[in-house]
């Protein structure tokens, strides 16, 4: 198993998920290969719920991480999950067009690039 996919999969066991039950890991590895890990954390104010990706995203960004190369998301599904809209606006943002690994818990995995999960992307070059 790809070791980013790894390290989802063991984040997204400490998912916070007491609403929806539906748990998603989220790792983002670095030039220097450092990796951050993010899972979804629910709140009773629903709204304020925060997806795997977006944990993962900040979390690297306090922390001080290099260039952001790669990324996996896992999730328990038939077939493997993608990022919701405003984690690829998210992605998109810190990370660019970067390969994104999509795994399930049965070992079907994918890969697909940001950039093509977010055509036609808003971001700083509008601005
Ligand atoms: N969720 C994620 O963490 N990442 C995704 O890519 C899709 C959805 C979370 C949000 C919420 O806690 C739960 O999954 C159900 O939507």
């Amino acid at each position: 198993m790809h070791p980013l996919i790894s390290a989802a999969l063991a984040a997204r066991e400490r998912a916070h998920a007491p609403y929806s039950h539906f748990k998603v890991g989220a790792a983002i590895e670095d030039e220097t290969g450092r990796i951050f890990t993010g899972c979804n954390v629910e709140n009773a104010s629903y709204g304020l719920s925060l997806c795997a990706e977006r944990v993962a995203i900040f979390k690297a960004v306090s922390e001080g991480a290099g260039k952001l190369i790669r990324v996996a998301v896992v999730a328990d599904t038939p077939s493997p999950t993608p990022p919701c809209g405003a984690c690829r606006q998210i992605l998109w943002e810190f990370m660019g067009d970067v390969p994104l690994l999509l795994a399930n818990l049965s070992g079907q995995h994918e890969t697909v690039q940001i950039g093509a999960m977010l055509p036609r992307a808003f971001d700083a070059s509008f601005l």
